[in-house]
């Protein structure tokens, strides 16, 4: 049996043992094992394809193979066999992240092939290059082997992102520099297999990281946008709370010219559990992200289940004067059973929403000229609250979950004074609220345990107005 067959063989078996209770009705999460980052997320004959991340063998992060999964609409997905293993000498340690490109009539996979040359864990000793495999039938792939070498004395050089504009290939990469400084590094191909170093696309000055893992580039509205995932950088109040950041800075740019006008790096989710998110061109050309909904380091419950790691919602990017948004994609009202509304009334105090929630959507929108409390919002179980401060307007999202070694808030302001809209999707272990129509997101994991799933509304030193609340089973 060849390596990739016993990783399939292992997932199988591991499979039927799997709990559920925490698993996901409505997010892309592996069968059982590991799962992180999200791979060559792509629109291929007739279908969306999402890889990710993947060890079969095991709830633990190991040598690293690329699920697989497929989908009409990006919400439901179909579990497929595992696409790559890491059975080849440059890949032998792991199939590193990468994307998807479709050339012709064929899905193309790039990657990072990771091994070790020396000591495990020696950082002198890794060796990344970039890796190529092909397919047919968007199935059954073929490694072709490595397409590019890391240039003289970098060693972290990874998470090749791919895609076609202006009449040539190009592709980014993470890196890390000689000066232990993140960058991001851009090359240009005449083919898949024959790419030239183009330039440094951005690098980090001092205090922006070690290490820009997972880039991505691409043009939306008047901007493009450098997105990547830095490690190093440290917490400045509200801002990078978590141990690795995910953001996006944003540019101008054309073929063959720098990267100008270069903003400051904004995180793009203010919640727990946001990493590595690539975007890909949906059928009709939307912009659609989706991130790894887990942070390097937490604790992850699931692990006594038997799985571990879990996709984001896809949400659509768009610029809108100038500023970036993101919202859930529309083809998530798919999921809404038959809904439920309130009618406009004042919340004091404290308001039954549902006694259980497993998976559910809201929309409520609060009107902040008409609020005396001084803070509201809505609380799920005795383990998370998503809480308004008026003075301040300040939304918090706070988890308690101490057993599990999981009790901390994230923070972020709210630019709007006058009403407020928030967006919630509650899954089984994770809850992501979209604020103000995309103006920004967190998104976090949450482990209610023994049925603490009561969902209510609070408002407290007041009462404030509620002008529309629907919210559906999802
Ligand atoms: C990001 C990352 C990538 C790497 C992959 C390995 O989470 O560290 O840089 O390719 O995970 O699993």
């Amino acid at each position: 049996m060849n390596t990739l067959e016993q990783g399939q063989q292992a997932l199988n078996a591991r499979y039927p043992l799997r709990g559920n209770q925490y698993y996901p009705h409505f997010h892309l999460a592996p069968r059982a094992g590991w799962m992180n980052d999200p791979n060559g997320l792509v629109y291929f004959n007739g279908r969306y394809h999402a890889f990710y991340q993947h060890h079969p063998f095991s709830v633990e992060w190991g040598p690293m193979h690329w699920g697989h999964a497929t989908s009409d609409d990006m919400v439901q997905w179909h579990h497929q066999p595992i696409a790559l293993a890491p059975d080849s000498e440059a890949d032998r340690d792991g199939c590193f992240s990468g994307s998807a490109v479709v050339d012709n009539g064929q899905l193309a996979l790039i990657y990072t092939g990771h091994r070790w040359l020396g000591e495990v864990g020696d950082d002198s000793q890794i060796c990344e290059v970039q890796c190529l495999a092909t397919s047919q039938d968007g199935i059954t792939f073929t490694k072709q082997g490595v397409i590019l070498q890391p240039p003289a004395g970098i060693m972290h050089f990874r998470d090749p992102k791919v895609w076609h504009e202006a009449g040539s290939w190009w592709m980014v990469i993470g890196a890390r520099d000689p000066q232990q400084r993140g960058q991001v590094l851009l090359y240009r191909g005449e083919s898949l297999t024959s790419w030239r170093f183009d330039r440094v696309l951005a690098q980090a000055k001092v205090g922006e990281g070690y290490m820009w893992e997972c880039p991505d580039f691409f043009k939306l509205g008047q901007h493009h946008y450098l997105l990547c995932s830095p490690q190093g950088i440290a917490a400045q109040g509200d801002r990078f709370a978590n141990l690795f950041q995910s953001g996006i800075i944003a540019g101008h740019w054309s073929a063959g010219s720098d990267f100008t006008d270069q903003q400051v790096f904004k995180e793009l989710d203010h919640g727990h559990d946001f990493y590595a998110p690539q975007s890909f061109a949906a059928a009709d050309g939307r912009r659609i992200a989706i991130a790894w909904m887990d942070m390097w380091e937490s604790p992850m419950p699931t692990k006594s289940e038997g799985w571990c790691g879990c996709f984001t919602l896809p949400r659509e990017l768009t610029e809108e004067k100038g500023q970036l948004r993101q919202r859930p994609i529309r083809e998530l009202q798919n999921l809404r059973g038959e809904g439920s509304n309130w009618p406009p009334q004042l919340l004091i105090e404290e308001k039954l929403l549902q006694e259980s929630v497993e998976a559910t959507e809201l929309s409520i929108h609060w009107d902040l000229q008409r609020v005396s409390a001084t803070a509201f919002g809505l609380k799920l179980g005795q383990g998370l609250t998503l809480r308004y401060q008026v003075a301040n307007r300040s939304l918090s999202l706070t988890r308690d979950y101490s057993t599990e070694g999981l009790a901390d808030s994230r923070r972020v302001e709210i630019s709007d004074a006058t009403a407020m809209q928030w967006q919630i999707y509650i899954d089984r272990s994770s809850v992501e609220v979209f604020i103000n129509d995309g103006e920004a997101v967190l998104s976090s994991r949450i482990y209610p345990t023994g049925g603490d799933r009561q969902l209510k509304l609070f408002s407290q030193g007041g009462d404030v107005a509620v002008d529309t609340l629907h919210y559906w089973p999802l």
